[in-house]
């Protein structure tokens, strides 16, 4: 019994309760109390797991650049890897694609493109937008090609950072 001797279960009335809760119920908490460990010990090695993260930093510029894609709302018709809307094309990799890169977006910005809204960008957001899209780039591929999957049945993907 030492280990009610402290807390919640040190007044008498509390001990009696719990030695009175039936065998199923305490074995259920101590389940449910297993569950919830394993459940944090799980989350904290995701989330602090540095391996499957992309070692790319937004500089200054690039997240002026990210704010202009947020107020300006692209991805309500373009994605970045895969996600956001389907009007326009998918821009992960405009940066580095052979027939378009910088100059190219440059002139799309304000030319207003078929469906793509015309927008009034001066020189230095259109720079901050080059900018995010070149670090975004940097991430990796949308689509992936180059990826293998390991008996386990974990997906290897090849991340540009390794190039
Ligand atoms: C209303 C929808 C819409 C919005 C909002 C929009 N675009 Fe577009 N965008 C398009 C469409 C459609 C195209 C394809 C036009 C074409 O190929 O002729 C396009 C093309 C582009 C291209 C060239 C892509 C390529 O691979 O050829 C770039 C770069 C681009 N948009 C950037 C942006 C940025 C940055 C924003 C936000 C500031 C934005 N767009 C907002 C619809 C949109």
């Amino acid at each position: 019994m030492s280990y009610l001797e402290f807390g919640y279960f040190s007044t008498f009335k509390a001990r009696l309760q719990l030695l009175k809760m039936p065998t199923d119920t305490k074995k259920y908490i101590v389940i449910i109390a297993i569950l919830i460990a394993l459940f944090l010990v799980y989350n904290y090695i995701i989330y602090t797991n540095e391996g499957y993260t992309a070692k790319v930093e937004l500089s200054p510029m690039a997240m002026e650049g990210q704010l202009l894609w947020q107020k300006n709302n692209c991805w309500s018709c373009h994605q970045l890897y895969g996600l956001g809307g389907y009007l326009g094309p998918d821009l992960t990799n405009v940066y580095s694609h052979p027939d378009k890169g910088p100059v190219y977006i440059n002139a799309f910005l304000n030319s207003g493109v078929k469906t793509m809204p015309q927008f009034h960008f001066n020189e230095s957001e259109k720079e901050a937008i080059i900018e995010y899209l070149r670090i975004i780039d940097k991430t990796g591929y949308y689509p992936i090609f180059d990826a293998s999957i390991e008996p386990s049945g974990w997906v290897n993907i090849k991340y540009k950072y390794e190039d």
